[in-house]
């Protein structure tokens, strides 16, 4: 069974939707631990309501990168947990060089749109803007680039003109929760 750690910044619903696929018996694999950026991230607490190791990694004074120190800490509690993948959920740095060495094609990220448009941040905001009729979800492999890793498994969503921005992300989040798990399931069977 695959040993995962997941790192998020945020809510962790994405997080959560893993957890509850693999007590559900739908993924076969072990949260080893979630770790966060974010000192008071609601992931946090939900690892630790399932008895997940949890840990905060210090990242300033970078706003967007996993600075040198901080990428050797994860890399030493990865180590610590004997992970063989990471799994991104909300987890909003970019990774260095390091870290995708040392996990080729055992990195894994979710993203709020369907790449190839809309990469890099706020990816539902961006398609609410720019009018488009549909966006979605993508699971796929993390690279050295932006949100340009191989695709795993694409979830669409249709905006309507009644959406408010609002209403699209909790449409877009409906279909992540369905997605990662099913992409988790694709990795691990192949
Ligand atoms: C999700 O919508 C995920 O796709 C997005 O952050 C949200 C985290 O929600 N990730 C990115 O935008 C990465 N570029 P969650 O914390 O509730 O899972």
């Amino acid at each position: 069974m695959p040993s995962i750690a997941i790192l998020g910044s945020g809510n962790g619903s994405n997080a959560q939707a893993i957890i509850n696929a693999i007590e559900n018996g739908m993924v076969d694999a072990q949260i080893v631990c979630i770790i966060s950026d974010v000192k008071d991230a609601p992931i946090l607490k939900r690892a630790h309501k399932h008895n997940i190791p949890s840990h905060y990694i210090d990242c300033s004074p970078s706003p967007h990168a996993l600075r040198d120190e901080a990428e050797q800490s994860v890399l030493a509690l990865l180590d610590s947990y004997k992970a063989e993948y990471i799994i991104l959920a909300g987890f909003l740095r970019i990774l260095k060089e390091s870290l995708l060495e040392r996990f080729p094609r055992r990195i894994i990220n979710i993203h709020p749109s369907l790449l190839p448009s809309f990469p890099g941040l706020s990816a539902g905001e961006q398609a609410f803007k720019a009018g488009v009729k549909e966006t979605g979800c993508t699971v796929h492999y993390v690279d050295s680039g932006i949100d340009t890793g191989d695709i795993i498994l694409q979830k669409r969503v249709e905006i309507h003109p009644t959406d408010t921005l609002d209403t699209l992300m909790n449409k877009i989040h409906e279909v992540e929760h369905i997605a990662y798990p099913e992409a988790l399931t694709i990795v691990f069977n192949s």
